[in-house]
């Protein structure tokens, strides 16, 4: 067989400095990782409570002992798409808990934050409908977009100015009108101005969709998300986040109102042609989600941690981006993402093998992830780190950033 236009497309990405593989790592519950023999300190997980080592003989014992009610065979697949006989009590009463807990009328739970936003996107906007998205949103929320063919305005990220304006001039059709935007954004550690955005969405007749992946459990009162601290669940018309974050389990979510949800139960393809999760995932999201409530230290350790990392790098001169641009009457204006921006693709990757070098393993973050010339090293924090982690990683990056200049 000949491959050759792929081995062609290689090599220019290996020349770019676009090239990307597997590492094969161990990480540990102690906010470390083992990876190429090395012990590093893992500033690179999206675990930001530490809940994903949460798993041990008595999470076992009372993840079966909750599921041996309702299903004989408990540990393994589903056998069938939901729609056919992949869908049991516990998963029924386990998203009606979770609907309410969101403030929300219904919640519908996906495979995966991915599924979610594709299945959630391609079948509640339709070819006619006009679309307004930062441009910051998360590839699975584009590609949702792409495949509902919707016609798409993209506002530069947080410009609430320009939205106005795209919202003001752009002539509304016989469609719907969406606002997408996510809560935390994964890539820079921003806000969203929530309230803005709602406000904006109420003048205008659009209907705003928010993806909660990186907000979930970190904000809120009891972990609810971000929409829920700022108390505007019931003006946001579609609530979207995943398990595989903060929970530390895997899975997502999508709460709305009970039409919204039949919609997607009808339409949306990622739930549809799809066998269930196995129900031992369900047991462990509801397991994590107690933990979530209820081991609230957590998600202010992982702030003060961030916060702390943050401001040290700041005081030394070094470029966060946006970073910062946070919205007020938060409990922490902060997020477990703190990205130092580097610049080209080479710059970033050399960045990340020198910090490798010194310990600490936080990974290079290049084009299409983020726009071209504007690759950085994301850190996302955790938990399990302490503030003296956090200030010995902003000196290492300030004498890595000293070396390189
Ligand atoms: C904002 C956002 N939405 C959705 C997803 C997809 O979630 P999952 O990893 O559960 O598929 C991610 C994951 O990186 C994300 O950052």
């Amino acid at each position: 067989m000949n491959w050759e236009d792929f081995d062609q497309g290689h090599a220019d990405l290996r020349r770019q400095g676009n090239w990307r593989s597997f590492v094969p790592t161990t990480v540990g519950a102690d906010g470390f990782l083992q990876r190429n023999g090395r012990q590093l300190l893992n500033v690179a997980s999206n675990d930001y409570l530490g809940l994903r080592c949460a798993f041990d003989q008595q999470w076992l014992n009372a993840a079966t002992a909750q599921l041996a009610e309702v299903d004989e065979c408990p540990m393994t697949g589903a056998g069938a798409s939901r729609l056919v006989v992949g869908h049991d009590f516990f998963l029924e009463q386990l998203e009606a808990r979770f609907a309410a807990f969101k403030g929300k009328d219904r919640v519908l739970f996906f495979a995966s934050g991915y599924a979610a936003n594709v299945g959630m996107l391609s079948s509640l906007i339709s070819r006619g409908d006009t679309v307004f998205a930062d441009k910051y949103i998360h590839a699975s929320l584009y590609d949702g977009i792409h495949l509902s063919r919707a016609k798409l305005h993209r506002y530069e990220h947080l410009a609430l100015d320009q939205l106005d304006s795209l919202l003001k001039n752009i002539p509304t059709g016989r469609g719907r009108r969406w606002i997408i935007t996510d809560a935390v954004f994964s890539m820079d550690g921003t806000i969203a101005p929530m309230k803005e955005l709602v406000d904006l969405a109420e003048q205008y007749g659009a209907q705003l969709i928010v993806d909660e992946a990186h907000a979930g459990g970190l904000f809120g009162t009891n972990g609810e998300g971000l929409v829920h601290e700022l108390g505007l669940q019931k003006r946001v018309a579609v609530i979207m986040g995943t398990f595989s974050k903060a929970y530390g389990a895997y899975g997502a979510y999508v709460a709305a109102d009970g039409p919204v949800i039949d919609q997607m139960i009808q339409q949306a393809r990622s739930l549809i042609y799809s066998t269930g999760l196995p129900n031992v995932l369900w047991a462990s999201v509801a397991l994590q989600w107690e933990r979530v409530r209820t081991e609230r230290w957590r998600a202010k350790q992982v702030m003060d941690v961030a916060g702390h990392f943050a401001m040290k790098l700041l005081s030394n001169g070094i470029s966060l981006g946006q970073w910062g641009t946070s919205i007020h009457g938060l409990s922490h204006a902060t997020t477990p993402i703190v990205p130092v921006l580097v610049g080209s693709n080479e710059q970033s990757l050399n960045f990340s093998d020198r910090l490798r070098e010194l310990g600490v393993s936080a990974i290079a973050i290049r084009p299409p992830t983020v726009p071209e010339g504007m690759a950085r090293i994301r850190f996302s924090w955790s938990a399990a780190h302490t503030l003296e982690q956090a200030a010995d990683v902003a000196s290492k990056v300030k004498q890595v950033f000293d070396e390189m200049n």
